[in-house]
């Protein structure tokens, strides 16, 4: 855990929950807008030449490592504005060339999209100019035509990253996308930098990078509901979902499971996890250990009969995260369990913004993800979990409401606790939902390239929030049926 004092403890859970209303000053636009790739009008079924599929899934190994390069000059960005060693106009200099390179890699890889070899020319002409305007000023560039010279392109990655590390001892920032790359995000606030907490260790071809959020740890609030309720820590009852290894953080000390942290800590309650380990038998004094896989109908019995052997009569936390129909779990406990936990930690599918509501559905063959290839598998995780709106929907309709989101996870109060903590949530319907999620899952890097979400995507993912609410619901329904997921899950808004 950081060495933070909860002192002004209240004080601060307020000021990070309270919504702030204050708007960024915008930074200066770095050029036209950049395009989207592909073109919107090539998602749907139907949309694409027949034979473009195959052409582009031909290039995609060709391409993976060059969007590998772009994903992780993203990661040296955001760790070096976050650490304040590079100064924000620089930032949104990069973070613009990131994506107009990323553009020409996008454009190469769906040429086949374009319905004649001009239209396809004069656009990436056009991208190309954009492309150079940004690139850092006086690069030596070898060739006379840089665009088409992937190798080149991926020289400036190296000739960037290494920049990035000298110390300039500016304040810390996120590195917000400007505005050429999502405009949608210059209407959102610049979080408090002033204490932040490792979130992700990323290994890379250029060194490794720590990504950080400012977000509250979950573990600080759990600390503060337990001392305002006077509970001892032993007392405290936690059903984790989704246990892995039975591990809270990783080497590197980023927090990879708060139900199995609160376990260290003392906790009671239930660990489940579907694949075989023997690291969590006999792991905690007071946790009953479910090895083996479990479904929306039998999770509730399973949850129960464990909580009854330990007698518990109070619930504090719940914690899904099992990479499968999460949500229908949760629909399941909450409707059926007798208590209702005070908190609900879940993993969501950031994939689409609110009001999309999309549910991966429980398949007993799909429930271990077993047998598919790595290229499947990258494929279809845009098609897996619960997005934000349908947390919201199902945890609203049990009477909780948001309390706070990362990159990874939505933690949710039932509002029962809300009033005992005396603590506001993101409220309403549905600007500050929307909102919640630009800034938790959107408009800062890496957050959609990370784990090659966008390499994988045949839908620019910057799309769905500029679009206007009925739009943006219709491009993400027209690509989920292109992908033919409509038998696997549902997707409306
Ligand atoms: C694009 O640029 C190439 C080379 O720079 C040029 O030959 C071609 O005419 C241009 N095409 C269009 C459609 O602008
Ligand atoms: C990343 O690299 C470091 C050494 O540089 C190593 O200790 C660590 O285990 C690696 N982490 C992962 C997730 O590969
Ligand atoms: C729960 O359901 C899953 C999926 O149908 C099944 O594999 C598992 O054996 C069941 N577990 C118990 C304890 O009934």
């Amino acid at each position: 855990m950081p060495a933070w004092m909860p002192t002004p403890l209240a004080f601060t859970l307020f000021m990070v929950l309270v919504p702030t209303t204050r708007q960024a000053k915008p930074s200066e636009p770095e050029g036209p807008a950049l395009a989207f790739c592909p073109p919107l009008r090539s998602i749907g079924p139907g949309a694409m030449p027949a034979d473009c599929d195959e052409e582009i899934h031909l290039q995609d190994g060709m391409m993976l490592s060059f969007y590998g390069h772009i994903e992780e000059l993203e990661w040296a960005l955001a760790d070096a504005s976050e650490a304040g060693r590079v100064p924000m106009d620089l930032v949104n200099a990069m973070l613009s060339f990131a994506e107009s390179l990323n553009l020409m890699l996008c454009m190469a890889r769906f040429r086949c999209v374009y319905p004649t070899t001009e239209e396809f020319q004069s656009d990436w002409n056009a991208s190309c100019e954009q492309l150079l305007a940004r690139a850092p000023p006086n690069f030596p560039w070898l060739s006379r035509e840089p665009c088409s010279a992937g190798n080149e392109l991926m020289e400036v990655v190296s000739l960037i990253i290494p920049r990035l590390r000298s110390d300039f001892g500016l304040p810390g920032r996120g590195a917000r996308y400007p505005l050429d790359v999502a405009p949608v995000c210059g209407a959102v606030a610049q979080a408090d930098f002033a204490q932040t907490w490792p979130f992700m260790f990323l290994n890379g071809t250029y060194g490794h990078h720590v990504v950080s959020t400012t977000r509250l740890p979950f573990a600080d609030i759990l600390e503060f509901f337990r001392q305002q309720q006077g509970l001892m820590p032993s007392e405290l009852v936690v059903v984790n979902l989704g246990a892995h290894d039975g591990s809270c953080m990783d080497a590197q000390m980023v927090v990879k499971d708060v139900a199995n942290c609160a376990f260290d800590l003392g906790a009671r309650g239930v660990a489940v996890e579907g694949l075989e380990t023997t690291a969590l038998q006999h792991r905690w004094p007071g946790v009953v250990v479910h090895v083996g896989y479990i479904s929306p109908r039998n999770v509730t019995r399973i949850v129960e009969d464990a909580l009854a052997k330990l007698a518990v009569t109070r619930l504090d936390l719940l914690k899904i995260d099992l990479d499968h129909a999460d949500c229908f779990f949760a629909e399941a406990l909450l409707r059926q369990m007798r208590l209702a936990p005070a908190f609900l930690v879940v993993e969501y599918n950031r994939i689409f913004p609110p009001p999309i509501r999309f549910r991966e559905q429980f398949s007993e063959t799909k429930a271990g993800r077993m047998g598919l290839s790595w290229m499947d598998g990258k494929r279809g995780q845009h098609w897996s979990g619960c997005s934000m709106q349908a947390w919201h929907d199902t945890a609203a309709a049990h009477g909780y409401r948001l309390l706070q989101a990362t990159l990874f996870d939505l933690t949710f109060l039932h509002q029962n606790v809300e009033l005992q903590l005396g603590v506001e949530v993101v409220d309403g319907w549905p600007s500050s939902i929307f909102n919640a999620w630009l800034s938790s899952a959107h408009c800062f890097a890496p957050s959609r390239r990370l784990y090659g979400h966008q390499a994988f995507a045949t839908l620019d993912l910057r799309a769905l929030p500029e679009l206007p609410a009925d739009d943006r619901c219709e491009l993400a329904a027209r690509w989920w049926k292109s992908e033919g997921q409509t038998s696997q899950s549902e997707l409306y808004c």
